[in-house]
């Protein structure tokens, strides 16, 4: 594999754990201020990043490349509002599909089209996060202030399920 495409992989299976951590951060918020579905939202967040993380980690092994494991960095956000984690999540997966889109690009450059074969699953995941987040958002704008429709956000939420990542070849 072309050197920078896998280092950029490498380096995206760093990302994929952070954004694990970020989302346990979220869960960790919310369970704090009482919203269980919430933070279960997150934790299924958290997992479904280590899958991708997983996914990366699987095809750089089944492609002969070497993986190194960096540290994980701390969760730097700081949330007030029950709003102020659905926005940061929102800018994160924004940043993530520009990570992807960059790995696209660099493995594209080099005709490595079984990479980009293997993104694709992640550029129409990104598409799909993005929608999910700003549809939290504009739930939380339009039915936030209410207790009794938080209380039933909250519920919706609590009976989300992980849903199952691709096989990777
Ligand atoms: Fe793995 Fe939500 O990006």
């Amino acid at each position: 594999m072309n050197e920078k495409v896998a280092a950029l992989l490498n380096d995206q299976i760093n990302k994929e754990f952070y954004s694990a951590y970020l989302y346990l951060d979220m869960a960790n918020f919310y369970t704090e201020k009482g919203l269980d579905g919430f933070a279960n939202w997150y934790e299924i967040q958290a997992k479904e990043e280590q899958d991708h993380a997983m996914l990366m980690y699987q095809y750089l092994h089944n492609n002969g490349v070497k993986v190194t494991l960096e540290a994980i960095a701390k969760p730097d956000k700081t949330f007030q509002t029950l709003m102020d984690p659905l926005k940061a999540g929102l800018e994160h997966e924004k940043y993530v599909t520009s990570l992807i889109n960059t790995i696209y690009e660099a493995a594209q450059k080099v005709n490595d089209f079984r990479t980009t074969q293997f993104l694709d699953w992640f550029i129409k995941e990104q598409g799909e996060e993005e929608k999910n987040s700003m549809d939290q958002i504009t739930k939380m704008e339009l039915f936030g202030d209410d207790a009794r429709s938080l209380y039933m956000l909250n519920s919706e939420l609590a009976a989300g399920v992980n849903s199952a990542p691709p096989l990777v070849i």
